[in-house]
């Protein structure tokens, strides 16, 4: 008997037919809208959630706290529901109608902090703010995406498992979006471990501080940012790429018209770079772009004209167009010399649970008995991954 939980994960690969020309790599886009919730977050949201019952941090009368504007709230909303948890979400004034509607169609608690915090995001002072709560709430468990290292074990242990098999030998290179580094740090660890001839690509958008740089300003909903999180061991990366509002948006807009596929905004700054590749790698290669979520929940935002003109961007392109778009990319040159943005301390000052700590401590150990394994031993190891079942 299948529950609403049991659905998570297994997405669909679907390959571009008309976007990329025959002599190109072909490009497949994974469209994690199939999950319940909707997106991407419900791995993780799963992982952790069902960690945290296991080794007993959260149980039946529980809470369930988080800060997230997006879609990670949710999906632990739609969790909550389903596994019978209360469930408080700290949102900032930034939320879409969208997305709060979401929140409390599942029926989650909403509270909206309005401080901002050092870079002008509200990221800090969310987090803040949902650890207070968690100190002052019986049964309390924080989920901490930002902080827990289980967050990117749950991508290393479905996504990743996933691209290896649906992209078989002639995977060349994965590519996805950046925010807490979940999805990008879980695929890199378990991609460089078993196969490390595929090339791991990171996308931000201009103005995050992910991989280096002064934070800015920016559109582009669900990726960056102020910090490198500890999720994403940067140095394993093969390439980055902080891509503008504008070409992310027309990348979305010309994939619904050209493509007949719905995705948010971060899936469309994948495209870019994925098409960017694409142009490049031999025509028999096979790259996969994680689309995180899909094109509904942005109706009002990049899919409205009258939106995008009054942040006085362009509204369509042709997929020429976008073609010459992809190719002016330019790779982030963080391999030389810069580190991304390292903030010292941060964990304290934001008071992070214990629980993360205790959690963290864990994948670590995790981490460092999968890389002890000789790198001859790689194609085993792969065969076993695949064998395995889902944790
Ligand atoms: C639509 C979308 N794309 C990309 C990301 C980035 O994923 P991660 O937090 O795993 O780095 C998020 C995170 O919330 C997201 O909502």
């Amino acid at each position: 008997m299948l529950t609403i939980v049991d659905t998570i994960g297994q997405t669909p690969l679907v390959q571009l037919q008309r976007l990329t020309h025959a002599n190109e790599a072909r490009i497949g886009l994974k469209c994690e809208r199939t999950n319940p919730g909707g997106s991407v977050k419900d791995r993780p949201a799963r992982f952790i959630i069902e960690t945290a019952e296991r080794a007993g941090w959260l149980s039946q009368g529980g809470t369930i706290i988080e800060s997230s504007s997006g879609n990670f709230g949710i999906s632990l909303a739609m969790l909550g529901a389903a596994k019978g948890y209360r469930v408080i979400i700290l949102v900032d004034p930034k939320i879409t109608p969208t997305n709060l509607a979401l929140l409390e169609a599942y029926g989650a608690e909403v509270e909206i902090v309005t401080a901002q915090d050092d870079s002008g995001s509200y990221h800090k002072t969310r987090i803040a703010r949902a650890n207070e709560l968690a100190r002052q709430i019986p049964g309390a468990f924080r989920p901490d995406q930002c902080f827990n290292l289980l967050n990117s074990a749950a991508h290393a242990n479905s996504t990743a498992r996933e691209i290896l098999v649906q992209g078989g030998d002639s995977l060349a290179m994965v590519i996805a979006a950046v925010s807490t580094g979940g999805q990008l740090g879980g695929i890199i660890r378990q991609l460089k471990l078993v196969a490390p001839h595929v090339q791991v690509v990171g996308v931000d958008a201009v103005g995050s501080a992910i991989f280096g740089g002064a934070a800015h300003s920016y559109l582009m909903p669900g990726v960056g940012l102020g910090w490198t999180p500890a999720n994403l061991p940067l140095a394993l990366l093969d390439h980055a790429f902080n891509v503008p509002d504008e070409a992310a948006f027309l990348a979305c807009r010309t994939l619904a018209r050209h493509e007949g596929i719905m995705v948010g905004a971060s899936s469309g700054a994948v495209l870019l770079a994925a098409m960017f590749f694409a142009q490049q790698l031999p025509a028999n290669s096979q790259i996969v772009a994680i689309a995180a979520d899909s094109g509904e929940r942005y109706l009002q935002t990049i899919y409205n004209d009258a939106w995008l003109g009054d942040h006085g961007l362009s509204i369509n392109c042709s997929p020429a167009e976008l073609r010459a778009r992809a190719r002016s990319l330019r790779p982030c040159a963080f391999h030389e010399g810069q580190v991304g943005t390292v903030q010292a301390n941060l964990a304290e000052t934001l008071q992070v649970p214990a629980s993360t700590q205790q959690m963290n401590q864990l994948v670590q150990e995790q981490w460092q008995q999968r890389s002890a394994l000789q790198v001859g031993a790689a194609f085993a190891i792969r065969q076993a991954l695949l064998q395995d079942v889902y944790c």
